[in-house]
């Protein structure tokens, strides 16, 4: 699959962030210099940025603010945004109804 064609952003993009006012999360209102500051005081994944920040905390579950806390984290370390691991999720991975998951038999 030729680059162009995926629809996935990697992180390796043109989008500049340069306002550290920005929102990065959305749900938890974590601004540009929020995640900044906790790189700098030593995180180097998206678990502890997640854990200093609540970043990737909220209600989509980091699905929004995830690519870019990525990219952040890999300008930030020096690393490849493909060395930088995905954060873990809890389930459910996408919102759903209760009564669907009430309907689910039990093991
Ligand atoms: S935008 Fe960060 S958890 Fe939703």
């Amino acid at each position: 699959m030729s680059k162009k064609n995926n629809r996935t952003y990697e992180g390796d993009s043109d989008i500049k962030v340069e306002n550290p006012d920005m929102i990065i999360c959305r749900c938890e209102e974590i601004t540009l210099k929020e995640i900044i500051q906790a790189v700098s005081d030593g995180a180097t994944t998206i678990n502890q940025v997640k854990r200093r920040t609540r970043a990737g905390m909220g209600l989509c579950q980091g699905r929004s603010c995830g690519r870019l806390v990525r990219k952040l984290l890999a300008e930030r370390t020096g690393k490849k945004v493909s060395e930088i691991l995905p954060g873990t999720v809890r389930p459910p991975v996408r919102p759903m109804p209760l009564d669907i998951m009430a309907s689910l038999e039990e093991e």
